[in-house]
């Protein structure tokens, strides 16, 4: 059985894709400092799965700790999730960012190099894109002009990955850009929970539904799109899991390089066509408010997954509907 090290496997994408290898037949071993999720969610995927993956409380910036987890297990490649992602608090603290995201990529892939562990895919996000041109947009756009420290650290890594590659032509490297993921598993007991107001769309919605927040701010109902809300490339998280598994293969099957992919399903939906389709789901309306844009946002942005489709046979199965059940049955069951 192959070992993938899932460095911030707790953590939302982490966790839904931990589950996905180990139905696939591989073995994860999970490191995560926990930042940002709980060790119960290890708990969770043995009841989803019947397999308890390994588990490790080690910070990606401890190059001792991840040492000995790489000397306890002979890992085949490593899928990076661990990261900080609120895109305000890297305005606020970009150093933090910086050294956690990037400091933290560095120690790993030294100790990778050290243990000669040449694979890896790296959670990268659409957010290295800027603002697009046109949409959709595919992987050989521009990429770098991000509008935060967040979306730079994504590009700088990407860049430093790139720049190994040149170095040492062993390393076999699968860039992936995540579009906007929601959605949870089905049995909800895995999805996704921020501490504190959720700065993203879907955990807003169903915070709003379960009676949290008394309603949704929409930022912004004077975009150049077709209701004047902002439209973006939603893909359910297990689907983004999935996409995981079809990479990795693509590292097993294919000779080494840097391979980049968008993960997105094509579609772009607007923010009121998730509070028409949530509400559906709910049965009622969500109350919702348009209020001003907020800075830095977008007006469009969404996937051409053709070379994603293409190359690794990656194609998003579930429908909006589908993603609004399962982010509404996990923040349910959060009760
Ligand atoms: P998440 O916060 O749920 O998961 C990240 C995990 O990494 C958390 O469990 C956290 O505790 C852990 N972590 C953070 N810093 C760490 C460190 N120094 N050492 C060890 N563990 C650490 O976030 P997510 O939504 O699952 O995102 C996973 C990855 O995908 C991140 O790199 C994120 O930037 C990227 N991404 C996310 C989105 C999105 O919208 N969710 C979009 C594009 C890219
Ligand atoms: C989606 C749409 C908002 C909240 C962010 C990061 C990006 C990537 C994914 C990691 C936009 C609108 C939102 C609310 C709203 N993360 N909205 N009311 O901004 O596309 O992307 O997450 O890489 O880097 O920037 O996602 O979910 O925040 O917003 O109206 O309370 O919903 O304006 O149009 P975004 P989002």
């Amino acid at each position: 059985m192959k070992k993938i090290l899932v460095t911030g496997g707790t953590g939302y994408i982490g966790s839904h894709t931990v589950v996905e290898l180990i139905g696939a037949g591989y073995e994860p071993v999970i490191i995560d400092n926990l930042s940002n999720s709980k060790e119960d969610v290890v708990d969770k995927i043995q009841a989803i799965t019947g397999v308890r993956p390994a588990f490790y409380k080690v910070d990606i910036l401890d190059k001792e700790g991840m040492d000995k987890v790489f000397s306890a297990h002979d890992i085949f490649a490593v899928i990076h999730f661990a990261g900080l992602k609120a895109v305000g608090e890297s305005v606020k603290l970009p150093l933090k960012y910086y050294d956690n995201n990037i400091t933290g990529t560095l120690r790993l892939l030294e100790v990778m190099r050290a243990h000669n562990v040449k694979n890896i895919l790296f959670s990268s996000s659409a957010t290295v894109y800027g603002t697009p041109k046109t949409v959709p947009i595919r992987e050989d756009f521009p990429t770098g002009a991000c509008t935060n420290p967040y979306g730079k650290t994504k590009y700088f890594i990407e860049e430093i990955l790139k720049d190994l590659y040149v170095s040492d032509n062993t390393f076999n490297i699968c860039l992936l850009r995540y579009f906007n993921p929601v959605g949870a598993h089905e049995s909800g007991l895995i999805g996704e929970n921020p501490n504190g107001i959720p700065n993203n769309l879907m955990p807003y919605i169903t915070q709003v539904a379960i009676g949290i927040r008394p309603f949704l701010n929409v930022f912004g109902g004077d975009y150049p799109t077709p209701d004047g809300t902002g439209v973006r490339d939603y893909i359910h998280v297990v689907d983004l899991a999935r996409g995981h598994l079809l990479a990795l293969k693509k590292i097993e099957e294919s000779a080494n390089g840097v391979y980049v992919y968008n993960l997105g399903t094509g579609t772009g939906y607007s923010v009121l066509d998730m509070v028409k389709a949530f509400s559906e789901v709910l049965g009622r309306q969500l109350p919702y408010k348009i209020v001003e844009r907020r800075a830095g946002d977008i007006a469009e942005c969404y996937a051409d997954p053709s070379k994603a489709e293409k190359e690794l046979g990656f194609k998003a199965q579930y429908d909006l509907k589908r993603m609004c059940e399962d982010s509404w049955r996990f923040q349910q069951k959060l009760k």
